[in-house]
């Protein structure tokens, strides 16, 4: 697939566009750190802003979107379910709570942030069910474009598909180069899902690597540009996160180059230089 800039988007499964580069929100402090980095992206031309309950800066960003000026329906806008609230009526509830800090009245997407939070460790099937189920509620009455999933391996994806009757569009995963989590990935693929990469840069652990220094020099451009070039060349929707508008701007431009094919499985084959994702059975929370 042909890829020109920072608008061009991937078509979900049932139909609906989405932004290739995907910002993201993380560890973005709520305030005038979450809204000016967000005011930033869109300045820069992102259309894709991911946030989530847990990182509880939703209304900057939200504040950051309308500042922009951009139409809201501009914009692809996801947000995820805090982990320690599963449930039907409990998923409404949280779910409403992000539109009103987010000051919209729907959003593009909404993911299960993870499978099995540590509240829910024995009967994560059933809870997440319960809050599929309330998705799919949402998305009958169109406050909702699309229900995704995050963390979510083999075994959780069948658990989840024994009762989906609204398709999971998104795995969110994380995928960066040497992390590239060939099972799910081509298990969720063959499940008709598209895989955003989220920590695409290694949460920072990508400019320490020796490797992609090489690369950069070799290409005549940085790490972040090869990172995050590397993860649109393998399909994925990789969103960066950056609080300094000069490295926003940066990492938009990677529409001008592209990586050869060995390259590309040189980056994929760099086995744990930015660690690996934590096993979603055993997370603390
Ligand atoms: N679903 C999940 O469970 C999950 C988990 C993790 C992340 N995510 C999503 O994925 C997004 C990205 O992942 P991430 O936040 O973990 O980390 P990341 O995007 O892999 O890396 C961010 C780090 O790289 C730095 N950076 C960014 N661009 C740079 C550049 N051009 N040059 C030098 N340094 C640069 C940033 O610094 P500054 O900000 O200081 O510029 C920050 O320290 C998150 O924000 C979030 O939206 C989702």
């Amino acid at each position: 697939m042909q890829l020109n800039r920072l608008t061009d988007t991937y078509t979900l499964q049932n139909g609906l566009q989405i932004p290739v580069i995907g910002f993201g929100t993380w560890q973005v402090a709520d305030g005038e750190e979450a809204r000016k980095s967000v005011l930033s992206a869109l300045e820069a031309g992102y259309r894709h802003i991911d946030t989530a309950q847990a990182y509880e800066n939703e209304q900057s960003v939200g504040q950051g979107i309308r500042d922009s000026g951009v139409p809201r329906e501009q914009i692809f806008l996801t947000s995820k379910l805090r982990n320690p609230v599963r449930g039907y009526e409990e998923t409404l509830a949280a779910f409403d709570e992000s539109l009103r800090l987010l000051g919209t009245d729907y959003l593009d997407l909404f993911l299960l942030h993870w499978p099995r939070p540590r509240a829910f460790h024995d009967n994560w099937e059933h809870m997440n069910a319960e809050s599929w189920r309330a998705m799919e509620t949402l998305f009958e009455q169109k406050k909702l474009r699309a229900l995704g999933i995050s963390n979510f391996r083999r075994h959780h994806i069948d658990a989840l598909l024994k009762t989906a009757k609204v398709a999971p569009q998104v795995n969110q995963i994380r995928l960066a180069p040497g992390e590239t989590q060939d099972d799910t990935v081509d298990y969720s693929r063959e499940k008709g899902m598209l895989l955003e990469a989220y920590s695409p840069l290694g949460v920072g652990r990508i400019f320490e690597v020796p490797q992609m220094q090489e690369l950069a020099e070799k290409y005549g451009r940085t790490i972040a540009q090869i990172a995050i070039r590397w993860s649109l060349q393998r399909g994925y929707l990789p969103m960066p996160k950056s609080i300094t508008p000069e490295r926003i701007r940066e990492n938009a431009r990677v529409f001008d180059f592209e990586l050869s094919a060995d390259d590309v499985q040189r980056i994929a084959d760099m086995k744990g230089v930015v660690g690996y994702a934590r096993d979603p059975d055993d997370i603390p929370f």
